[in-house]
C-alpha cells in the first residue's frame, strides 16, 4: 500500500482556493471516465495573467489535493506559463503521488488548460465582434 506525502494530506485536509469564483472570466471542466470524478477550475484574468482562481472537485483525496496545489501554482502566472503546468509538475510539488493516482493529477492540468482555452476563445470572439468590418 502506498503512503501519501504530508503535502498531499495537508492540501486534502486544508484545500486552498476551493469554491466559487463569481466573477470568473472562464471555466474548464474535466471528468475522469475511469472513476467518474469531476473537476472544475475557474479563472480570473487580467493582462494575460491569472489573478484569481478557484476549484470545485467531486473526487478522491488525491484529486482534491491536486486541485488545491494547481490553483496555488497557477495563481499569478501568465496564461502561457500556466498552460505548461503538467500533471507531473503538480505531482512533484505534492511530494509525489502513488502510481495508480497519477490520473487524478491529470484532471487538474486538463481542467486548467480547458479554462485557459475557453478564456482565449471568448477573447478572440470579442475581438472579432468589435473589429470594424471592412466592406
Ligand atoms: Fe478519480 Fe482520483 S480516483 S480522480
Amino acid at each position: 500500500m502506498h503512503k501519501y506525502s504530508e503535502k498531499v494530506m495537508d492540501h486534502f485536509m486544508n484545500p486552498r482556493n476551493a469554491g466559487d469564483l463569481p466573477d470568473a472570466d472562464a471555466k474548464g471542466v474535466e471528468g475522469n471516465p475511469v472513476c467518474g470524478d469531476m473537476m472544475e477550475i475557474a479563472i480570473k484574468v487580467e493582462d494575460d495573467r491569472i489573478v484569481d482562481i478557484r476549484f470545485k472537485t467531486f473526487g478522491c483525496g488525491s484529486a482534491i489535493a491536486v486541485s488545491s496545489m494547481i490553483t496555488e501554482m497557477a495563481k499569478g502566472k501568465t496564461l502561457d506559463e500556466a498552460l505548461k503546468i503538467s500533471k507531473e509538475m503538480v505531482a512533484n510539488e505534492l511530494g509525489g503521488l502513488p502510481p495508480n493516482k497519477m490520473h487524478c493529477s491529470n484532471l487538474g492540468s486538463k481542467a486548467l488548460q480547458k479554462a485557459i482555452e475557453q478564456y482565449r476563445a471568448k477573447k478572440e470572439g470579442r475581438v472579432l465582434e468589435e473589429a470594424p468590418q471592412s466592406a
